[in-house]
Parts: structure tokens; sequence; C-alpha cells
């Protein structure tokens, strides 16, 4: 999501190889190469596992040079997708098309009068997060599952929000949440296979199940579900990632501007940013009343948290892991321990919030999904703290440990989770420039996560500049990457900056960064593939782009790094008004998997329904068209690897 959305304002700114093989016989999914392999898939897609070139071919990747063999593409502003030469582009999967349910395929109409019900069998608005979860190891089939963050309503339905209804109320849920669809290569294409077994919506009004320390707390209780541990939907679905035993993370991040607070909140609604929704936001509220905070005070508390998904069995009731904690989740990507146990890196995505990993207590078993059903429901989480020299720490969020106890107001460990920014706040983590993706590099085994921008970063009344965030007015954001001491689990850490983002021809001294190649600012997507490339997707917002310290740097981006030389040059340029996020590919290599969100957004993020087509029409170029979000598959001409 582009838009700046930040609880700042509504906070205290003071405050502050046994296994060889992963695999479950009762499905077609096999994940080849043991874990170290698949380390290198966490948050990726497990490349280099054969296919079109093999990785020997390739040479080694730590050759100055060698990594990134295109030529870079200039900065860009027309309506269309910018690649190296020698590369193609196909878009599939957009807005509206069916996702394939076996009898249920409505085709999308481009005037938006497709229903709620229709937009349920569809693919959701605003795809973010993506994985391709190869079939048999296929490189050439397999399920692409993604999330779709949100909608907007001027060009969700026929006439925008002119008027409101329930019906369309039930349209933007329907437009939310998470799709699976089959792909398959064919004819020199992948083609989406319509019908699947496999095909699949969750829409913010699918049951899902809450597990972990914080199901079934009083704090989760509502009238509907008095369990607990009951909820329905997801919202917000921004990044993504991949369990080892073959299950999708999907993240909910900005779920309070759903939610209306009429009255002023209390501390907890605060420190959450609930407010008084207003016209810019979903007035979901005004039909569906769970989403007024002020009769269903804990509903808020249910969402927030990371979704785990089995794409391979389409019954299974996806699962909200509390043990992971809640957050303004950006994304989720595992890492696993020389002893296997799961570590995951997440980023929350709000002004001045934090860097969160959690840490199973037990080992990830052989046998798949089925095996690791409750893996995510044991663990410690950590909130990290990023030290002046160089050196970090990662601090537990335990129940009864340093101040998270009751008389603080952590009655138990389930609080701790729901109230995890209070908790952060009181173990003093470091309150970054925005956490969106973190991605783990297999070989050297550094993390690293992008801190997309923080223009309220040494402003009056809001925290100055840091160590790890060194710059006030911080329009370009930063790349910061670290090593745990020891293994991914360890408590302490050695950090520093992978780089500073910005233009190196800017006016502003404090926007040029120290980018060594092309300027970029806003870092956002970020995704390590099989050959050891670091792929940096950016968000300039729609309301900041071609502006300001933006002005020189057209349409949002993605650029290729070398994470041994620092080389970072640019790959592809989007079209009007997108942002580019998701990022994943096949095991050979040989396909890239993004996705392009919001074409045509308006600085507002809400597009005016009698001019659909005023700032994008991309993909379809089609006059009586509107712009829609959708996958593009990005492959070589020659059927290379990607970025050679
Ligand atoms: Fe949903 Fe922070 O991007
Ligand atoms: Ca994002
Ligand atoms: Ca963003």
């Amino acid at each position: 999501m582009s838009k700046d959305f930040s609880t700042m304002e509504d906070s205290n700114p003071s405050a502050n190889t046994s296994i060889h093989e992963v695999s479950d016989p009762t499905r077609r999914v096999v994940l080849r190469g043991g874990l170290g392999a698949l380390m290198g898939a966490m948050g990726a897609a497990g490349w280099g596992l054969g296919g079109c070139a093999s990785l020997a071919d390739m040479g080694s990747s730590s050759g100055a040079g060698a990594l990134l063999g295109f030529k870079s593409v200039p900065v860009a502003t027309v309506d269309a997708v910018s690649v190296p030469p020698g590369y193609v582009t196909q878009a599939l999967a957009a807005w509206g098309e069916p996702v394939g349910l076996s009898g249920e395929m409505p085709a999308f109409r481009f005037d938006a009068s497709n229903s709620a019900a229709e937009q349920q069998a569809q693919m959701g608005m605003h795809h973010d997060g993506i994985h391709y979860f190869p079939i048999d190891g296929s490189s050439t089939h397999g399920l692409l599952v993604m999330n779709h963050e949100y909608t907007d309503d001027g060009l969700l339905h026929t006439d925008g929000m002119k008027t409101w209804t329930a019906a369309k109320v039930k349209k933007s849920q329907a437009a939310h949440g998470i799709s699976v669809i089959e792909i398959e290569w064919l004819d020199q294409r992948w083609q989406h296979v319509q019908p699947s077994p496999w095909a699949r919506r969750i829409t913010a009004e699918s049951p899902i199940t809450l597990s972990g320390p914080a199901a079934g707390h009083a704090l989760m209780k509502t009238a509907a579900d008095a369990s607990g541990t009951r909820v329905r939907g997801t919202l917000n679905n921004c990044a993504s990632g991949l369990t080892p035993w073959g299950t999708y993370l999907s993240c909910e991040e900005n779920f309070s501007h759903y939610f209306n607070c009429p009255t002023p909140p209390d501390a907890h609604g605060k420190r959450w940013g609930l407010k008084k929704v207003d016209a810019a936001l979903y007035r979901w509220h005004e039909f569906d009343e769970r989403f007024d905070a002020s009769r269903h005070p804990n509903e808020p508390n249910r969402f927030g948290w990371v979704v785990e998904i089995d794409p391979f069995n389409p019954s299974s009731t996806p699962i909200k892991r509390t043990a992971l904690g809640r957050a303004a989740h950006e994304g989720a990507t595992v890492a696993v321990t020389r002893d296997n146990h799961a570590v995951i890196y997440m980023g929350e995505d709000a002004r001045f919030e934090y860097i969160y990993k959690f840490v199973s207590r037990d080992p990830i078993q052989p046998g798949g999904a089925r095996a690791n059903a409750t893996l995510l429901d044991h663990g410690t989480l950590f909130v990290a703290r990023f030290d002046t020299d160089g050196q970090g720490a990662w601090l537990p969020l335990v129940h009864g440990q340093g101040p998270l106890t009751p008389a603080n107001g952590f009655a138990d460990q389930g609080e701790v989770l729901i109230k995890t920014r209070q908790a952060s706040d009181l173990l003093g983590g470091t309150k970054m420039d925005r956490p969106e993706w973190t991605a783990v590099d297999p070989k050297t085994r550094k993390v690293y996560c992008t801190l997309t921008n923080n223009s309220q970063r040494g402003a009056d009344k809001f925290p100055g500049v840091d160590a790890a965030n060194p710059r006030v007015n911080n329009t370009m954001g930063h790349i910061i990457e670290w090593l745990d001491d020891g293994d991914f689990d360890g408590i302490r850490l050695t950090w520093q900056h992978f780089v500073l983002a910005g233009n190196a021809a800017s006016s502003r001294p404090n926007a040029r960064g120290n980018v060594k190649g092309n300027a970029f600012g806003c870092p956002d997507g970020l995704w390590i593939d099989g050959r050891g490339v670091l792929w940096i997707e950016t968000d300039m917002s729609t309301k900041d782009m071609g502006q300001g310290d933006l002005a020189e740097l057209g349409h949002n981006a993605l650029l290729a790094a070398d994470p041994s030389t620092g080389e970072i040059r640019r790959f592809l340029v989007g079209p009007a008004g997108c942002e580019i996020t998701g990022a994943t590919g096949t095991p050979d290599g040989c396909t890239m998997f993004i996705n392009i969100q919001h074409p045509g957004e308006s600085p507002s993020e809400r597009s005016d329904p009698d001019a659909p087509r005023k700032i994008s029409n991309w993909p379809d170029q089609r006059p009586d068209g509107r712009p829609r979000s959708a996958t593009l598959v990005i492959r070589k001409a020659d059927g290379g690897m990607i970025g050679t």
C-alpha cells in the first residue's frame, strides 16, 4: 500500500540435516533439496532446483558483474512496463478475472458492474504478496497464491462511491483477501488454468481460525464469537511468506482503517490507530456493524495477524497465528536454523514501529503441512533493538519477563501478543522508518529489511534520528542488513546499512543517499532469488510520485542488487500510478512473477468513477476499460535465467 499510513499521529511519539525432503504424501507438492535449499526459498521461490539452465552454468554469483547481466532501463513515465532488451512480459490474472472455481466463472465486466457474488469468484483487487508453489517440482506448472491488499472503491463500482450501499460493502469485502490459482506454461505462454481443483478465494468474510496464546483470550471474544477463536475474514493482506512445510503466510497490515471508532479510543485503541472513519477510508461499518469498534470493541483485536494457508488443501481453514504477534504486518520471511527451528522475520509498516522475529519452540518436522500444523503456535517473539555501535539485540516479548507484567497492563502472554506495540515500547525496541519486507540471503545468512520512508523522522514532537534511522525527513528510505549472532535464533546481532536510497543528483543533500548505481526511492518489496540477486521493489506513494525529492524518479520500479558488491541496477519500470510489489519465480529461475498493484491510482487513492482511465488503462488499454492490478510474468526471450 502506498499511502503513508501511520499510527504515529494517534500514538505517543515519546513512548517508546536431518530432513532432506519436506513433502506431504497427500499432496502433489514436493519441496526438494533439503532445508538448506529451502532456506533460499524463504520468502522466495526455491529457484535453482534445475531447469532451463543450471546454477553452475551461470558462474559464481560472487564475481563482480557476474550476477547482474542485463542492461539497466531508464526512468520512465509511460503507461506501460519497461524491461531490459531481451526480456518479455505478460499480464496474468488481473483483477476481476475468474479464479477458476468449477461452475462459477463470471467474466469481468469492464464497466465494473460485477456483483459482490461474482467478485467473490474473481481475482481480488490490488495484488500484493505472491508465491509460486510448484506442482511436483515443476517450473511449468504450479499454483500462484497472492494477496489482495485493499480496494479503490472509485474503481471497484460503476459509479464509485457516489452512493454507498450494503452491496458495495460486500463487493469491497469480496475483493479483499487471497487468491489461489493454477497456472501452466503452454503454447509459449503462462496460462491461467480455469477451472482448477485448487482455485480458491479467501475474502474478508471467509471463516478463519485463531490459534496460539491469544486465541480464546477475553480480548478476542465478541458477541458473534464467544469462544474468541473464530474470525470472519482477513483484510489488508500485504506481503507474504513461504514456510518450508509448504504453506503460505499472508500478513494483515493496516487493519485499523477498517474500523470506525466514533468516540475517542482508549489507550489501547489509540496506540493502534483507531479513529473515526472519514470519507477517505472504507466505510464498511455503515452496513456491517462488526466494523464499528464502539459496538464491538474487541473486533479490531482479531486483525493484524499472520495468516497461514495451505494452498494444496482448498478445504482447509486458514489460521491466524497469534504467537507471531499482532502488528500492521508487512511480511513474514522464514529462515531455518541449523537445528531446524523456524525463524520468521517481520516488519511492521508504520512510522516509528518495529522489526520482529519469531523463533519456533520446536523443530520443523518432515511430513509437510500436516506434520507442522501447530509449529507456529509455540515459540518466542522478539523485537529488534539496533544500537549505535553496529551491534543490537533481540528483546523477548515474554509475559512476566522484564516490564511485561500485570502491573504494567499485561495479564498474560495473550495480552502481550495482542498489545505487541505497547510491549515493544516498554522493552525499548528501536522505532524504525516504516519497516516493510524482509529477505534472507541463504549464502551469507544476512537478513535485509526495507525501511520505506518516514517524513516525520526528526520533525517537531516526533523521534529524532538514531543510528539505524539516520536521516531527518527521510523521504527516500533505506535498507538495513544484519547478521544474527551464531544462528538465526541468536539474541544479539550485528547490523549496517545496505544502502541509503536516493538520487545522487538531488538538490537536497539528505535525499541523495549512497546508491551504487541507479537512483531509486521508497524501497518496499524485497526478494532474494536462487542466484542471490536481491530484488528491490519501490512504492513511492501516488501522492508524492514525480514531485519534490521524487521528481526525477519516474514511476515505481523493480531494481536488482548484487549483495556482494552493493551495485543496484534498474530492471523494470511500471505503468502509471502503480506500485511494484510481490516477487516470486519458478524453480528453474526462468520465470519471475511480480505484481503490478493499483495502476492508475490517484493521489487520493480513490479513482474518479467518471474518468477511470484518466491516469492509466493498463494492462488492457481498452477504450471502455479501466486499470487493473495484475500479476506480471517476466521471461527472457531466449528462455534464460532472469537477471543474467
Ligand atoms: Fe502494504 Fe506497507 O505496504
Ligand atoms: Ca508494501
Ligand atoms: Ca509501501
